[in-house]
Parts: C-alpha cells; structure tokens; sequence
C-alpha cells in the first residue's frame, strides 16, 4: 500500500496556532446512533463515547486550549428510557471517580454547570469529589455540562439577578450584559470561541443560548464515538480560516 501525504500529514502540523480558540465548547452528539449502525446496543456507544471524551481532553489540553465545555446530560435527557438514564448516570459517577485524580494531575479544573435539583445524590457526591480535587488547578477548566439547558441557566440567573434587586442590592439601570453574564453558570470565563456538535445534526439543543451569541459554528457528519483526536485538529484548523467580524466590515488585506 502506497501512502499518500494526505494519509500521514495532519492538518495541525500547518494552523495557524496564534489563531486557535481560547474556548472551545462540544455538543457530542451521535452515540447511540454509531452503536445501532453497529449492531450493538446503546450502551456501547457511550462506553465508545467516554473514550473519545478522555482523548479530546488530553488533546485540548495538549494544545493549550484553556476552557472546554463538554455537554454530557441536557435538562431534557431525563425523557429518556429510565434504563438508558440510571447507565448514563452509573458510568458517570464510576468516569469520575476513575479519572479526576488524572485530569487533576494535569492542571485541569474541573468544573460542574448544570442544575443540580433533580440529580441523584450519588452523582452529586462524585462531582463534589472531582471539583474539590482539582479546585487549584489553571492550566485548563473542563466545564462539565450535566443537567444543564441553557433556558434554566438563564431562569437561575434571573431568579438570582431579582433576589439581589429585592435587597436593594440593585436596581433595573445597571442590569447589562456583564451582569447577566455574571449571573450564568459559565460567571468569569469568557464565551466560546468555536461550538463543534457531531453526528450531523444541526442544532443547539439548548445549549449556552447566551453564551454562543458570536460563536463560530462546526458540524461533522462523523458521530462521536468517530470524533478521534485528528477529526478534532480538522475542526480547529477549519476555524482558524474563519473570520469572526463582531458586526464590523470586513478588514482588507
Ligand atoms: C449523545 O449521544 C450522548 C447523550 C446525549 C448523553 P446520543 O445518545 O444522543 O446519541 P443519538 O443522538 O441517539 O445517536
Ligand atoms: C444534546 O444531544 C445533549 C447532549 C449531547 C448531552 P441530544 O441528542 O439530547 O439532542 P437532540 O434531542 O437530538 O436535540
Ligand atoms: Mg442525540
């Protein structure tokens, strides 16, 4: 077999790497779908998924991406079989306690957005575990998105933002968006960069509605259980052929 350049030469050999993304955030999407095209049951495809979480994490990291926000369980998925929904949430108390002290280890902060009334005590003891062991860490923050949807976000930021104006604490002239901002699960990161969602559907399943106001946008056919480390450095390099404008013209040269 003859191999071509195509083959061995990744794309992140030649990006741009002052361009990459501060902030890259992954509706991973697809994994039941690559199990039945397989012949194998759901659950399959999620064990499939989690290994790919572990190497884009490695991988974000590596490359010095410093927030990753990765969308785990949606407020919508508890409308899932419950048999789906207790794996779902087993494998995710067993990942944690398994691979906290790892991502610890490498500087990585992890932490939780998500509401956590309606989530089982058990997980919450295990992601109480996982930010309490890398609470110090700065090189990277894993933002894990579990029980989150972005309308309860914004909900939980407007129940807080009134509870302050019913102090007198503030008043409606200095609501703006750094005060909304600041009331948001995601308070003192800066918003994504690139929002990547696998699996070729093309929608926000109410994800950081706020947040992605001028995110760029990727879709891939590839489902997540595909999405290896090279599919990841073709998302990158995509983006850093974009231009992002902010409502401005575009600049010449
Ligand atoms: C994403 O894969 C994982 C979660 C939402 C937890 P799916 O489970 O949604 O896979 P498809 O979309 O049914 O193929
Ligand atoms: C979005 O995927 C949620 C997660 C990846 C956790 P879904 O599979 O739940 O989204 P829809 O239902 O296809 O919009
Ligand atoms: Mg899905």
């Amino acid at each position: 077999m003859t191999l071509t350049m195509g083959d061995s030469i990744s794309p992140f050999l030649f990006m741009d790497k002052n361009k990459l993304p501060q902030h890259v955030a992954i509706i991973m999407d697809g994994n039941g779908r690559w199990a039945s095209a397989r012949g194998l049951g759901r659950t399959q495809g999620h064990m499939e998924g989690v290994k790919r979480i572990q190497e884009i994490i490695k991988t974000a990291h590596d490359i010095g991406i410093k927030f990753l926000t990765i969308y785990a369980f949606s407020t919508e998925n508890w409308k899932r079989p419950s048999d789906e929904v207790s794996m779902i949430m087993r494998t995710f108390i067993a990942v944690l306690g398994q691979k906290a002290k790892d991502l610890g280890r490498n500087g990585i902060r992890i932490n939780f957005i998500g509401r956590r009334t309606g989530v089982p005590d058990e997980v919450l003891k295990a992601i109480d575990q996982a930010v309490h062991l890398t609470m110090n860490n700065s090189s990277m923050t894993l933002n894990i998105a579990f029980n989150y949807g972005a309308r309860a976000e914004i909900i939980d930021a407007v129940k807080s933002i009134v509870s302050l104006a019913r102090e007198d604490k503030l008043n409606a002239d200095s609501i703006d968006e750094q005060l909304i901002s600041s009331h948001l699960y995601t308070r003192g990161q800066p918003d994504p960069d690139l929002l990547i969602r696998t699996s070729g559907e093309e929608r926000i399943s109410n994800f950081l509605l706020w947040q992605l106001s001028y995110a760029e946008l990727y879709f891939t056919d590839k489902c997540w259980p595909d999405f290896t480390e090279s599919e990841f450095h073709k998302a990158l390099d995509n983006y850093t052929q974009r231009e992002r404008r902010w409502g401005t013209i575009r600049v010449p040269g």
